[in-house]
């Protein structure tokens, strides 16, 4: 059973004790009346965000993710960038980012942008230079390849192509990952969609020019980056084939050792590393995507010496069954897995897995279970990313065939659970027909489910119930207790008769701070639970008395004894002094 521990308050830098919160700026707001979210649109809405006052009305997160949007032909929507360093005018322009920036700081809020920087769009001017003639001086930022003899050669004469150089899979279109140019007979390599040419960082300009376009952003103000794909930026430099295996998600029956997860990568992470430390130590950040199912191997990716990533997604929990003992496990799982000195991160959903609202669906709990989930990751030792929508509860739009607009989703219909358009669904603000995303009358990108006419921020806010509100009070209870930020964890009860319960304690000046979370997964009611604490922790936690601080079914400031818990309480207890 572990137990973490951590420095002082004073010297946690901030995006150890921030709530952040992912923002897909296409379903955000849109306010110039195209159906597309734009950055104006995340202005007007800063203030539901943080009003950098007293909250009143806010959530109260306190950094932001934004999906990308620069200049981009949206193949995958952004993530096939045509130019690095301005902003796609259907978005906005790059003053009004720098407006956002400022906006969101003047309200506290720290802004980490996304890059993709594994690949680039086919139109980027670099791409097309590089494609123009193989004596070209960007031939070598792509990865381009003359293919294998093609079979039969000798019988069917030299004209026929040749045969793709390996077994490499383009995850999003189904097939083989190179990809036909005609002009200047090679493949060339882009492993998400022919659209999306993967760049050669094996090529030192190549890294030069990805580490300037980091550093045109933080000249600009940016708090840090989170970053596409970390573990696919290089390649085998001999391309081999991958293994076969048998694991279908995601890794397509390919044990990915070739053309993902090298070594050499951590080489890159260190360089970035050492950019965004010029700019004040720990200030700027880096945020990994480690696209893998394998824990340790997205752990790595800190360092060893705490010189990569400030953190490396924890994707764990967007693939555990509703299980106290799956979620117990999980973090277990990651909190062995980090270096020494990393810091922890949880996500629950985001824009490319189905939403947890709907993952965890039961009859007659669904909400119920929400608030678990909300509650587990809001006070677990760990930076929590939230995806936004999920503070109202916002379910996976089934999206009709005509509706589709994933690639992924296209190219996989009708198996839906693998399209990512039903999470991406705009904001749901309120009661008004296109839910308060866009008011011009123009359709939007993607249909809004019928019941944002109830399930909206206007309605929750007005309801002292709703999950809205309960989000609300977990993170105004997470801001205002330092254990809940910074504190060691120490389980209680690890997930046995669907219970999970933790303490999270701090030693402060003032002596030490201490709350304990109960979260019951089941649907029941489970009875006297006490003998399930860990016999370790028995004697200290029976000896005090509690007083509840949050709950599902029990008034703040009424002390307990804790006899029973019922189907999917949440009780957060400080104790009684
Ligand atoms: C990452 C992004 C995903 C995108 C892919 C290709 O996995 O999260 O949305 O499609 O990279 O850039």
């Amino acid at each position: 059973m572990s137990t973490r521990k951590t420095g002082t308050t004073e010297t946690a830098p901030w995006w150890q004790r921030a709530v952040f919160y992912q923002i897909y700026p296409r379903s955000f707001q849109d306010t110039n009346g195209d159906g597309i979210g734009d950055l104006p649109g995340i202005i007007n809405r800063l203030d539901y965000l943080n009003d950098g006052k007293d909250n009143t009305n806010s959530l109260g997160v306190t950094a932001l993710w934004i999906s990308p949007f620069y200049p981009s032909p949206m193949t995958d929507f952004g993530y096939d960038i045509s130019n690095y360093t301005d902003v796609d005018t259907m978005f906005g322009s790059l003053d009004d980012f720098k407006r956002l920036l400022s906006e969101a700081h003047a309200r506290g809020i720290r802004v980490i942008i996304d890059l993709v920087l594994n690949h680039t769009s086919d139109q980027h001017p670099w791409f097309i230079e590089s494609r123009s003639s193989k004596d070209n001086p960007k031939r070598d930022w792509y990865l381009w390849h003359p293919g294998r003899p093609p079979r039969f050669q000798w019988l069917l004469g030299k004209k026929r192509r040749p045969r793709k150089p390996n077994n490499w899979l383009a995850i999003f279109e189904l097939k083989g990952a190179w990809w036909w140019d005609k002009k200047t007979r090679e493949y060339y390599l882009g492993t998400f969609t022919r659209s999306q040419p993967e760049v050669n960082w094996r090529n030192m300009d190549v890294r030069e020019a990805m580490y300037d376009v980091m550093r045109f952003w933080l000249d600009l103000g940016v708090d840090g980056f989170r970053l596409d794909v970390v573990n696919w930026f290089v390649k085998d430099d001999q391309f081999r084939s991958n293994p076969w295996t048998t694991n279908l998600n995601p890794d397509l029956f390919q044990n990915h050792i070739y053309d993902r997860n090298r070594p050499e990568t951590h080489d890159i992470c260190r360089g970035m590393r050492q950019i965004t430390e010029k700019y004040n130590g720990d200030e700027r950040i880096l945020v990994g995507e480690i696209f893998t199912r394998i824990t340790g191997l997205a752990a790595e990716f800190h360092g060893y010496n705490n010189d990569e990533l400030h953190m490396a997604f924890n994707f764990d929990f967007l693939y555990q069954p509703w299980s106290a003992r799956a979620f117990f496990q999980s973090i277990e799982r990651w909190y062995g897995a980090i270096p020494d000195g990393a810091w922890p991160n949880f996500t629950l959903s985001n824009h490319d897995q189905p939403r947890h609202y709907g993952r965890f669906k039961e009859k007659g709990f669904t909400e119920a279970r929400a608030r678990v989930a909300a509650a587990m990751v809001l006070t677990l030792r760990g930076t929590p990313f939230l995806y936004y929508g999920e503070e109202i509860g916002m379910d996976n739009l089934p999206i009709h065939h005509a509706d589709l607009q994933d690639p992924f989703g296209k190219r996989t219909w009708p198996i839906r659970r693998f399209g990512r358009d039903p999470e991406r669904t705009p904001m749901q603000w309120d009661s008004t027909p296109f839910a308060g995303f866009t008011e011009h009358g123009r359709r939007p990108w993607l249909p809004i489910p019928r019941d944002s006419v109830t399930r909206n921020v206007a309605v929750q806010l007005d309801d002292p119930d709703s999950l809205l509100n309960f989000y609300r009070t977990l993170i105004t209870l997470r801001s205002r207790r330092a254990e809940l930020q910074l504190g060691d964890i120490r389980f209680l009860i690890p997930g046995t008769r669907n219970v999970l319960a933790y303490r999270r304690d701090l030693l402060t000046e003032d002596g030490n701070q201490t709350v304990a979370v109960f979260l019951n997964f089941a649907s029941r009611t489970v009875l006297d639970f006490q003998r399930d604490i860990l016999s370790a922790e028995r004697a200290t936690f029976g000896a005090e008395n509690w007083k509840v601080l949050l709950g599902t079914h029990r008034a703040a400031g009424s002390e307990v004894g804790l006899p029973t818990l019922q189907a999917c309480e949440v009780l957060i207890l400080e104790p009684a002094r």
